[in-house]
């Protein structure tokens, strides 16, 4: 069976990592989680200098660090999943706290960090059988892919999921403070100037506020037999 490119898009904490790792999952292919490379190399930047005391970003410090930026992924062995690696050092529980969430929209408008991340996601997809999910992969990384849903639910839902999962992981968190950062991360991603998050025209929408997770599963699922069917 011919193997086909999926690129699924969408707003900050809308579900799109679960599904789309799901998706993967059943129809054998490799997932890509690229919000997680665009996090790596804010941790980077946290890391190594590049954010003053005030908040702000030296971009041109981060640029001179760059080639010495190398982010990847190990499969878990116990899970089999995913887990993003720095310097082949593992930083997913890092990568997920609120400084990296704070801080990573700046870092993603980069367009040097953009250039980087997204060559490495196209070498990632060349032999296709590929579920990656972000928000430039539909417009930006793979424009040709054969299938392109665009996720998204009301950002009072998105703040919710993501408030309860950081809760549930033990983080001291304000709900009102989540959904500040939902909202600024929507704005900033869809407002940059290289690759801002947008639908690509011929994109399936999603929108998930009311959906169940195995109403969603369910959706996706069927949408990928299709684009799967068209091809063959
Ligand atoms: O999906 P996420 O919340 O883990 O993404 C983290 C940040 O990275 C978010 O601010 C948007 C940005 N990002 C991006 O600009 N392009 C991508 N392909 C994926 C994520």
């Amino acid at each position: 069976m011919k193997k086909i490119t999926v690129a699924i898009d969408g707003h900050s904490s809308c579900g799109k990592s679960t599904m789309a790792k799901k998706l993967a999952r059943e129809a054998g292919y490799i997932y890509v989680d690229t919000g997680a490379m665009y996090r790596a190399v804010t941790l980077f930047a946290i890391q190594n200098g590049c954010f003053a005391a005030d908040g702000s970003l030296d971009a041109a410090r981060l640029e001179s660090l760059m080639p010495g930026v190398s982010v990847s992924f190990r499969l878990d062995e116990e899970t089999g999943k995913p887990l993003a690696c720095l310097g082949g050092v593992v930083v997913e529980k890092e990568i997920r706290g609120m400084e990296v969430s704070n801080r990573v929209s700046p870092v993603a408008a980069l367009p040097f960090v953009r250039e980087a991340m997204t060559r490495q996601q196209q070498l990632m997809g060349k032999e296709k059988g590929i579920v990656m999910d972000g928000r430039d992969i539909g417009t930006a990384v793979f424009p040709n892919a054969e299938l392109k849903i665009f996720v998204t639910a009301s950002d009072e839902v998105r703040a919710r999921r993501r408030y309860d999962e950081l809760r549930a992981k033990g983080e001291e968190v304000e709900f009102e403070q989540i959904l500040a950062n939902v909202r600024e991360r929507d704005y900033i991603d869809s407002h940059r100037a290289v690759a801002p998050l947008r639908q690509a025209p011929d994109a399936l929408v999603l929108d998930n506020s009311n959906m169940t997770i195995e109403e969603q599963d369910a959706w996706l699922w069927k949408a990928f037999q299709k684009a799967v069917n068209t091809i063959q």
